[in-house]
């Protein structure tokens, strides 16, 4: 190397340094608080834990674009929201870019080659849901680090710069929340359980507030990610402790599992609601076709003039959420094992035809209305960015359950998945959403689970207007169909939409949940309707952006919303 080689060199290492140098002085892990919402003009990131929206905001203030800050977001959620941050599970992401293109990357975890349709099943052909929920055979092959990569190719900062932030987390620590306190002291007793090694989450006595959470092992994993890229979490000494810990607690995934996996980029699901231009997630999640069912049931209902939260909006909207997830699980699955007919599903025909028995006023039936004929052959976590140049990104991403399988990869410090779980474990049994599903969600080696996360983007005029997507298993695809009809039909603000009481139907069981608060009027008038009414804990944790121009003076204002089930957090500027 010639001496002005080194020196260049040596110049390009500092700046890429020089970074997080910035980054690690700027937000303080021990002492922050939680931002519910930001009015701003630039660039905003809302999600699920304010030294992860900080983050994020980092980046795009040191001139990453929406992609890069969704990168370096879902690596420090990886650290500081340990129940659904994850590397040891997987997600899905929309973007719309700013030169016109709309992409989605897949990076769903796999059921291991050695899985097989009845592996939760016993002898008798009874359901094993704890297998298929807890501990080392619960865990499909992860994605997310796959999924980061194949993400990268739409960045601009090397990735060196947008995982240092998390490294820095793990590495020196961070004060937990009360909230983060509870959590892991609710769960300690399964840590306890399903663990063969001591883990960071559980200590002697309980969290509390403050307290601070260091995960060398952890960072020492981000590290090898970091100097040897996707290799570094799919082969060598990472792959080596997943496979080590499968040999501890009879679980499946194998060293080629690992070194096979592959995130996959597919087309958005792109439709058209009265002028605005939907874009969202394509199967294997059931979201973005399950939404676009949802809102072209309504389309020609007007149900703006029904208003927000009465008797009557709901009623609509609980039939056409009916409807829809009979037909999700009827006739859906991963499009690369089973053959889904994706356009018959969202033609206008089709759903009008499924329309034809709604009656305003009366409750339907679950056990009267099936999935439609077909004539041709609590947790996860979402965030939402958008950036300066005209770059918005829609991502969730999940382990499924709280803390995933619950195990951590012992010397890896990261926490596997339980989406084993999201396949139809045998037709008719209801997963720990109660989603039930058949033969083409059912499970085979190699093949994606079915999801219902549903990243979107709304388009006006061909710019991003709204970002959305939140967690909440089944009633994702639900949460965010009620805030795209609240905003873009009620005119409500993002604030209202975000934390006003949801509502959710799926079909099976036949029961319409709502969350405290929902008026207890309307809640009457829907039981006179004949509908058996629960009411159930909070309902997802919406992150939403919205971007609205000045048609004079052609400027913009951002506002993002956190929601207020959780700590989640805007940031912007
Ligand atoms: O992919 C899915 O649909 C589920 N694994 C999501 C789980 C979830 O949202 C849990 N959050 N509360």
């Amino acid at each position: 190397m010639t001496r002005k080689h080194l020196i260049y060199t040596s110049a390009i290492s500092f700046l890429l340094f020089l970074p997080s140098l910035i980054i690690a002085q700027a937000i303080n892990h021990n002492n922050y608080t939680i931002q519910k919402s930001i009015t701003c003009t630039k660039g905003a990131v809302v999600c699920a834990h304010p030294l992860a929206s900080q983050v994020g905001l980092h980046i795009l203030q040191m001139g990453g674009n929406a992609v890069d800050a969704a990168i370096a977001t879902q690596l420090a959620l990886a650290v500081v929201y340990p129940g659904a941050g994850n590397i040891g599970g997987g997600g899905f992401m929309v973007a719309h870019l700013k030169n016109g293109k709309n992409i989605s990357i897949d990076y769903r975890e796999k059921a291991p080659a050695a899985a097989s349709r009845d592996m939760y099943l016993d002898k008798d052909g009874n359901p094993l849901l704890n297998l298929s929920q807890n501990g080392h055979l619960a865990a499909g092959v992860p994605g997310t680090v796959a999924g980061l990569f194949a993400s990268l190719k739409y960045a601009k900062l090397p990735f060196a710069t947008l995982i240092q932030p998390a490294i820095d987390l793990a590495e020196k620590g961070f004060a937990i929340t009360a909230s983060q306190a509870a959590s892991f002291n609710s769960t300690k007793k399964e840590f306890l359980e399903l663990n063969t090694s001591p883990v960071a989450f559980v200590k002697d006595g309980d969290w509390k507030a403050g307290d601070i959470l260091v995960q060398k092992d952890l960072a020492n994993t981000l590290k090898r990610i970091r100097d040897k890229g996707q290799k570094g979490f799919y082969e060598g000494e990472t792959a080596k402790l997943v496979v080590a810990e499968m040999k501890k607690g009879n679980g499946i995934i194998s060293l080629s599992d690992l070194k096979n996996y592959k995130a996959k980029e597919r087309d958005v699901v792109d439709f058209n609601y009265k002028g605005y231009q939907i874009l969202t997630m394509p199967l294997p999640s059931s979201g973005g076709i399950i939404l676009e069912q949802m809102m072209k049931m309504i389309e020609d209902k007007n149900i703006a003039e029904m208003k927000f939260e009465t008797a009557a909006s709901v009623q609509l909207m609980t039939e056409v959420e009916r409807r829809a997830y009979a037909d999700r699980a009827e006739f859906l699955g991963d499009p690369d094992f089973v053959k889904v007919p994706v356009k018959t599903l969202v033609s206008n025909a089709y759903l009008q035809e499924r329309m034809k028995d709604y009656e305003p006023g009366r409750a339907g039936s679950s056990k009267n209305i099936k999935a439609g004929h077909i004539h041709e052959s609590e947790e996860t976590t979402h965030i939402s960015i958008v950036d300066d140049e005209g770059n918005a990104v829609s991502v969730t991403t999940t382990l499924n359950g709280g803390y995933g399988s619950r195990t951590v990869v012992s010397g890896a410090g990261f926490l596997l998945n339980n989406e084993m779980d999201d396949f139809s474990v045998k037709p008719g049994v209801p997963n720990m959403y109660g989603a039930v599903g058949n033969d083409k969600n059912a499970i085979a080696p190699g093949k994606r689970m079915l999801s219902s996360m549903t990243p979107t983007i709304v388009l006006k005029n061909g710019s991003p207007y709204l970002v959305v997507g939140t967690p909440g298993g089944t009633t994702i695809i639900t949460s965010v169909f009620q805030t795209l009809v609240d905003i873009l039909e009620f005119n409500m603000t993002v604030d209202d939409a975000v934390n006003k009481p949801k509502f959710h139907h799926q079909w099976l069981p036949d029961v319409l949940f709502i969350e405290k608060g929902f008026s207890p009027d309307v809640k009457k008038e829907l039981q006179a309707m004949g509908y058996d009414i629960k009411e159930r804990s909070a309902i997802g944790r919406t992150e939403v952006i919205q971007i609205k121009w000045d048609d004079t003076t052609k400027k913009k204002t951002i506002i993002a919303v956190g929601d207020h089930r959780g700590d989640d957090d805007a940031r912007g500027y």
